[in-house]
């Protein structure tokens, strides 16, 4: 092989005006340069799924895993609540990728102990944005990144980044964010210990019609192990 300067593959990855990260994937700086959105159905969003989750793995590998847990999960339940295939497969897309946007996210404050200031938090709540322009850099398409999109929204309005009300949030952001929430109050984190099962069960009831779908905790409840309303209340 020649070297790195002339191979042509090699300059067509590392050249931006020449395409995106991965061949065929244009740079993302309008509608029109993009390539025809990746089907979810294909072997190449999987293998697209699993670039992105590699590049963050050696950054974040506890988000890695919590990403293919909340995948299994929210798969795992869409499909009991009987939710067509497609639908089936953008919000396990959407759940295996959700934080992808945290890559871009400095590693000081993705480990930062205790309690983040406000200005740390506007810069994690960056993390849906950042997410959001890296699935379209990789042509995923618009129904699966509104999932990513909305996966911080709360069904009171208390969420971000804009603050959307009950059925203005997708149904598939709305599933996500229980398992999400779930799993990461079951999860030691650097930052804090794990709960216990009785207790994110209470959390999770808790929440039911406020910060929750007031339909989907029970199903969440139920796939993971913690089904039935809480002992104390
Ligand atoms: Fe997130």
């Amino acid at each position: 092989m020649a070297d790195d300067g002339e191979n042509p593959e090699w300059r067509h990855r590392v050249d931006p005006s020449a395409g995106g990260l991965i061949p065929g994937v244009g740079p993302a700086t309008s509608e029109g340069d993009l390539e025809p959105l990746v089907s979810l159905r294909s072997d190449r969003a999987a293998e697209r799924a699993e670039i992105l989750l590699e590049a963050l793995w050696h950054r974040e590998p506890d988000t890695v895993d919590h990403l293919r847990r909340t995948a299994a999960v929210v798969e795992a339940v869409a499909r009991k609540l009987g939710w067509p295939d497609p639908k089936v497969r953008r919000t396990r897309f959407a759940a295996l990728l959700h934080d992808i946007g945290k890559i871009a996210i400095s590693r000081d404050l993705m480990r930062k102990p205790g309690a983040l200031t406000e200005l740390e938090q506007e810069a994690m709540r960056q993390h849906v944005e950042f997410g959001d322009q890296i699935l379209k850099a990789f042509a995923f398409p618009p129904s699966m990144r509104r999932i990513v999109r909305e996966h911080h929204e709360r069904v009171d309005g208390s969420g971000y980044p804009k603050g959307l009300r009950g059925d203005e949030i997708c149904d598939g952001a709305r599933l996500l964010t229980i398992v999400d929430i779930a799993d990461a109050m079951l999860s030691l984190r650097p930052y804090k210990e794990a709960m216990s099962l009785d207790d994110v069960r209470a959390a999770l009831w808790a929440g039911r019609g406020t910060l929750l779908d007031r339909d989907l905790v029970a199903p969440v409840l139920e796939e993971m192990g913690m089904g039935g309303p809480p002992k104390v209340q």
